[in-house]
């Protein structure tokens, strides 16, 4: 699967750097290193920008092509911000013939962003899924937690100004 790159600009703190290089230190030696360095980096940074790859890279002395391909290659590390609310739109079958991808299309464009992208206040982020098991209320929208069914894209102007802090 390829995987997107974010549309933000990297914004890490020292604190954050300065945790990472802890965690990289800790498995320097360690055979295998790349995967659970990364899992921690996600933790501390929440996604892995390239940024935040080169930094693994260096400090493991491995190629950024081998730290990129494990980072792209497992559906658990995100190279894209998830926003506070993090939308995920099924694209399962059920859903996709119910009409997902209008409700995806008028997401993206009501918030201006394309799947695994994020607004830049950094309020929304927008993904598409797989079946999410909720097959009878297809086509299905979730924001975090909450799940939305039998949706039409004339409800989505009101659900998203729902999330207004
Ligand atoms: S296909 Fe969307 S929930 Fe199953």
């Amino acid at each position: 699967m390829q995987k997107k790159i974010s549309n933000l600009p990297f914004q890490g703190t020292p604190e954050q750097e300065k945790k990472l290089h802890e965690v990289i230190e800790k498995h320097k030696d360690d055979k295998g290193a790349i995967m659970p360095v990364l899992q921690e980096a996600q933790e501390i940074y929440g996604y892995l920008p390239v940024e935040v790859q080169t930094m693994v890279a260096e400090g493991l002395n491995k190629p950024l092509e081998e730290v990129f391909g494990v980072a792209t290659f497992y559906s658990q590390f995100s190279l894209t911000p998830k926003g506070r609310y993090n939308i995920s739109i099924c694209l399962g079958t059920a859903c996709y013939v119910k009409g997902a991808a209008a409700v995806l299309d008028k997401v993206s464009s009501a918030l201006g962003i394309q799947p695994e992208e994020c607004t830049p206040d950094g309020k929304f982020s927008l993904t598409a899924c797989r079946c999410i098991g909720a097959c009878g209320l297809a086509p299905v929208m979730t924001i975090n937690d909450d799940v939305y069914g039998r949706l039409v894209p004339e409800e989505v102007d009101g659900i998203l100004a729902k999330y207004n802090d």
